[in-house]
């Protein structure tokens, strides 16, 4: 008989120690589809960019027009670091989502891969095209050419560094619904498969 929804999530909280990662490109989703896992897991939700902004006290634009994306990046681990951390030592396994370039700096990279259990989200070009330009203002790494070159060019590098996480999921455009069933269903089969 195939299991409820109830009993996937109860077998989920059983089995994941780790806090979950969502890592992959802006605009795939990763935001949306994290704060519906952790609505159902019942558990907690960080997002990175969102830490960053209230340790620096101003916005992401801001803060790679005044110091640039090296002191971004800094930044970025350092909040990485803090809220691994401070996820690992809470009973429930919480969600995080991420910057798409976090993953992008070796040690950051080495945190998600050694510390959590990583999943890839994945949209095709042209939606992550179409939802990245809804407020490009605020995506400093579009801001310096055509962003369908940007992000073709981003694509390629940063793929072959996404590919390391435990799991992909599609994000396509499914209905929100569908994109959690589907999350939840990947998450349960890698965990217990
Ligand atoms: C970035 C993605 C952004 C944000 C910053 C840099 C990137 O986050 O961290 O603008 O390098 O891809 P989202 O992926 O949540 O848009």
């Amino acid at each position: 008989m195939e299991k409820t929804q109830e009993e996937i999530i109860g077998e989920i909280l059983t089995a994941l120690d780790r806090p979950v990662v969502l890592i992959g490109m802006m605009g795939a989703g990763k935001t949306r589809i994290g704060q519906m896992l952790a609505r159902r897991l019942g558990t907690d939700f960080y997002d990175i960019d969102d830490e960053i902004v209230k340790a620096a006290d101003c916005t992401i634009p801001e803060i790679f027009e005044r110091f640039g994306e090296a002191y971004f990046r800094d930044g970025e681990h350092r909040v990485m670091a803090r809220v691994i951390d401070e996820a690992l030592e809470k009973k429930t396994p919480s969600v995080i989502s991420t910057g798409g370039g976090a993953v992008m700096t070796p040690a950051t990279a080495s945190l998600v891969w050694e510390k959590t259990l990583s999943i890839w989200v994945r949209a095709d070009m042209a939606t992550t095209l179409e939802r990245v330009t809804r407020n490009i203002e605020k995506r400093p790494m579009l801001a310096q050419g055509k962003p369908e070159e940007i992000l073709e060019r981003l694509m390629k590098e940063r793929y072959p560094v996404y590919e390391k996480a435990d799991i992909v999921i599609e994000s396509g455009d499914r209905p929100e619904g569908g994109i959690l069933s589907h999350t939840l269903a990947t998450l349960h089969e890698y965990l217990t498969g």
